[in-house]
């Protein structure tokens, strides 16, 4: 089968590879890719939100299955629109439509959800600028720190964790008065502070059943020790060795289950990746937030260690027969580190030549912000490379990723060389 992956980070590349290595596949393409993408897959030079572009490559290419990476074509709506599409319509799209891709693209929907489905959640209310000073006061209520989330998606960007209550209100008032960022801060959540260590866990469904993928751990910010911005992830873990079966049994049945029962009870017919993020709160977990979509670079680190064929996989998600699938995991740790533009999450410089990279020998090198110009692969984005390793130990793995590091090369390249430093 022809299959279309839209997308063009490290997590793309690293299904890209993955469905390349399936006897399903016959021509697999990447919109729009990068130059990771290129050595696994056709790149096509079309935006994912762009459907109507989305569209003319199905048809040119006979593609007979869309897989889709980042969350901003499904909270757009691009599975509602093959389904509304004489020509599309039995396509099968790997990801939720428009109401399923609520649980990310809203976090006052996603709380509802949680509240309604009694899934353990940090306590919460939600304001507009209407109710700005019950806001107010229900921070009063609450102990510092103080979480204020945007609604909707802010790149990443729209949670905020404040010491101070006054800082906290001036806060509030500044997302929702003077829409700090945009119309997605037109409703903020304020919720509890969980303390805690957090870490993914990944689900593929098909509405009705589900595989529970391996967990991860991310490593967000982007100075060593966690400390410093966020990002959208300097590295991460598979699998968590605190998440042990006693933790994931209790994630199962508090948080999976009555997740995928209550999308059902919606009337959600949810086909695709769930990734909740989680803290683990003295033993018991709690969701810090949905995610309509797989990680990265956690991607990087689950789909290396998964050991069937994720087409056939897709295949049960698309015909709703995925409690017949069976899948493996390796037991061993996969651990990657992400190689990122100086500079970055702030400003940073593209189009920097890249060397090096081809003589790595025992790690995978997944691209993210990459891309070819005269043949020669030049930096194109703030993350640019995930460099994935496997061990027996995480120590192991992570021995293996950085003497690959050394062997790459490109003007302020930088990365954090602490990787699991809380797992060691
Ligand atoms: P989100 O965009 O929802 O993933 O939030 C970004 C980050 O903020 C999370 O990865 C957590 O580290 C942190 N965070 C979000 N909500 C909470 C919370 N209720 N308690 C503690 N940390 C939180
Ligand atoms: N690494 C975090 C994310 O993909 O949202």
């Amino acid at each position: 089968m022809n299959i279309l992956v839209l997308g063009s980070g490290g997590r793309e590349h690293a299904f890209a590879k993955k469905i390349s290595e399936s006897n399903k596949i016959n021509k697999l393409f990447v919109a729009p890719g990068n130059a990771g993408t290129e050595q696994v897959a056709t790149n096509l030079a079309v935006n994912p939100t762009d459907f109507e572009a989305v569209k003319s490559a199905v048809i040119t290419h006979d593609i007979n299955m869309v897989v889709v990476g980042p969350e901003a074509p499904l909270v757009a709506g691009v599975h509602d629109y093959f389904l509304a599409d004489e020509i599309l319509k039995n396509i099968p799209v790997i990801g939720p439509k428009k109401d399923g891709a609520l649980l990310e693209g809203s976090k006052d929907f996603s709380k509802q959800f949680m509240e309604k489905y009694a899934i353990p959640t940090a306590r919460y209310q939600s304001f507009t600028v209407e109710t700005l000073e019950e806001g107010k006061n229900f921070l009063e209520t609450l102990s510092p720190p103080f979480v204020l989330k945007a609604d909707g998606l802010a790149a990443g960007k729209g949670v905020l964790i404040i010491e101070d209550l006054n800082e906290a209100k001036a806060s509030l008032d500044d997302m929702l008065s003077n829409q700090k960022f945009g119309n997605a801060s037109s409703k903020v959540v304020v919720e509890e502070f969980l303390d805690g260590i957090e870490l993914s866990v990944f689900v593929l469904t098909d509405g009705k059943n589900y595989k529970v993928l391996p967990s991860a751990k991310d490593y967000k910010r982007i100075g060593e020790g966690d400390t410093g911005l966020n990002t959208g992830g300097m590295g991460a873990i598979s699998p968590v060795p605190f998440a042990n079966d006693a933790f994931l049994q209790k994630v199962e049945d508090r948080i999976i289950k009555p997740t995928v029962d209550g999308l059902q009870a919606e009337g959600i017919d949810y086909r695709g990746f769930v990734f909740i993020g989680l803290m683990n709160v003295g033993g018991d977990p709690y969701v810090i937030e949905y995610n309509v979509r797989m990680g990265d670079p956690e991607t990087e680190v689950v789909l290396p260690r998964i050991q069937s064929d994720l087409v056939d996989l897709f295949e049960g998600v698309a015909t709703q027969t995925l409690a017949e699938k069976s899948y493996d995991v390796t037991p061993q740790t996969a651990v990657t580190v992400m190689l990122v533009s100086g500079g970055y999450p702030e400003a940073y410089d593209k189009k920097k030549q890249i060397e090096g990279y081809e003589k790595v020998a025992e790690s995978t090198v997944f691209h993210a912000g990459t891309t070819t110009i005269d043949g020669t692969v030049v930096t194109n984005g703030g993350r640019v490379m995930a460099i994935t390793s496997f061990g027996d130990t995480i120590k192991e793995a992570l021995g293996k990723s950085y003497r690959s590091i050394d062997k790459i090369t490109f003007e302020k390249m930088n990365y954090r060389k602490d990787i699991g430093f809380d797992l060691t």
